[in-house]
């Protein structure tokens, strides 16, 4: 039900029940919509209330684990948090096939994130940037001022760069500022390093500094993953022939998602199944993942394409590479304070957040051959038509083993599963008993 008015007074004042309650008599929420909100798990209210603003209460996603997971000769079971079917069984099965040559191997860079500053009203951008550069060390010495563990532990700002862009109002003068922020995902020091130095990069520059903000466009912190599967292991049953015919069709099918974007965006969109549940379930800013990986698709030629690559080598092999920007911490954040992300990243077992970036980037490529194996033979309904059919089951009302038993029939039945057509059944089923 719309609400009347969104503009609700002193509502960050109330406590959570009272904002849940308010909340629910202007959305005429039921009774159990209300104890949706209200139940919370792992979460505690107080510790939801303290992590964003107005809570009314905590929401659940379910938490399936990915496993066969060998990453650099290490066993991952890999926790996903998300609302879609298939997408852990799909991974767990891709990661499966690539045991037979090793699993996924990952290469990491340091953990190098971008500050922006943005100079204004220069009359000379090029002088003031060579001002800044001449500078360089103050600047950098003034950042590493800031009292904090990441720069006791050996990161902080590592360098300072300069780029000239044209902008509306002519040349302009943005400052990179490189700030290597250990195991944190460290968004808040690179900005507080940012505001801190901008004073007095307003004196060296003679400008105005505008905004300051970190970019997610973290190229500088790249995870790179490859992976290589035999046409045996694609196959339905170690037939060569069937796995050479099932590489050839998934060559097409990348090729497809390489020259055009509306293909492109729904290929990346299978790779960001794998990347975004894990960094969600990991307390991560998942946000921040999605923006950077989309702009790098793109950073290349400016034409956005898919996230991986694909290729055949000499001996036939399907040869699978990912290479994407991976800004996640383990150290800070939702990743110290949620229960269920320390729990996850427990379960995950790594030690560094390099070490969870190339975890995510391996299971982002696995994720995507899944879907374009499933695309490029039988289709992507067949594997969805189980879980589909018990989503669809849940909705049209079946409860206990009713939800089973309907699932089993509609896949019986064979054909396209509707909700229509699940609303049916049930009342049919129901009949017959
Ligand atoms: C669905 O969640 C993901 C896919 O659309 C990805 C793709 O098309 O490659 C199946």
């Amino acid at each position: 039900m719309p609400v009347d008015n969104s503009r609700l007074k002193g509502f960050f004042r109330l406590d959570v029940n009272q904002r849940r309650q308010m909340v629910a008599t202007m959305a005429e929420l039921s009774p159990d919509a209300i104890e949706a909100l209200a139940s919370h798990g792992e979460l505690s209210e107080q510790a939801a209330d303290r992590m964003i603003e107005n809570v009314i209460g905590t929401m659940s996603l379910p938490v399936g684990v990915a496993t066969n997971f060998v990453i650099d000769s290490k066993h991952y079971l890999i926790p996903f948090c998300l609302e879609e079917s298939s997408v852990v069984a799909a991974a767990s099965n891709m990661a499966k096939r690539c045991l037979k040559m090793g699993g996924f191997k990952t290469q990491t860079d340091g953990p190098i994130m971008i500050g922006q500053l943005q100079v204004l009203d220069l009359d000379n951008p090029v002088e003031a940037g060579t001002a800044i550069l001449e500078n360089k060390q103050e600047l950098i010495d003034l950042c590493n001022s800031l009292p904090s563990t990441m720069v006791r532990l050996g990161g902080g700002c590592k360098d300072i760069e300069t780029r000239i862009l044209d902008s509306m109002n002519g040349r302009t003068l943005v400052i990179h500022i490189l700030v290597d922020t250990r195991d944190a995902m460290g968004a808040n020091a690179v900005n507080t390093m940012a505001e801190m130095i901008s004073g007095r990069v307003e004196e060296i520059s003679g400008g105005r500094v505008h905004l300051r903000i970190l970019s997610n466009l973290a190229s500088l912190r790249l995870a790179r993953v490859s992976a290589t599967f035999t046409p045996e292991e694609l196959s339905n049953d170690g037939n060569p022939i069937e796995g050479a015919k099932i590489i050839d069709a998934i060559l097409e099918a990348h090729d497809f998602a390489m020259i055009d974007p509306y293909r492109a965006t729904t290929h990346n969109k299978g790779i960001m199944n794998a990347i975004s549940p894990i960094a969600l379930a990991c307390g991560q800013d998942w946000r921040a993942i999605e923006a950077g990986c989309h702009a790098w698709a793109a950073v290349e030629d400016g034409c956005y394409k898919s996230m991986s690559r694909w290729s055949k080598d000499e001996l036939g092999n399907l040869v699978g590479w990912l290479e994407t920007p991976m800004a996640v911490g383990i150290v800070g954040g939702a990743s110290k304070i949620h229960p269920a992300a320390r729990a996850n990243l427990a379960i995950l077992g790594v030690e560094s957040a390099q070490e969870l970036a190339g975890v995510i980037a391996a299971a982002g490529l696995a994720q995507n051959l899944a879907a374009m194996r499933a695309l490029a033979t039988n289709g992507i309904q067949a594997g969805h038509m189980k879980l589909h059919a018990r989503n669809l089951a849940v909705s049209a009302g079946a409860a206990g083993d009713e939800v089973e038993l309907l699932a089993d029939l509609i896949k019986q039945k064979g054909g396209p599963i509707t909700q229509g057509l699940v609303d049916e059944e049930l009342l049919k089923m129901r009949d017959s008993l």
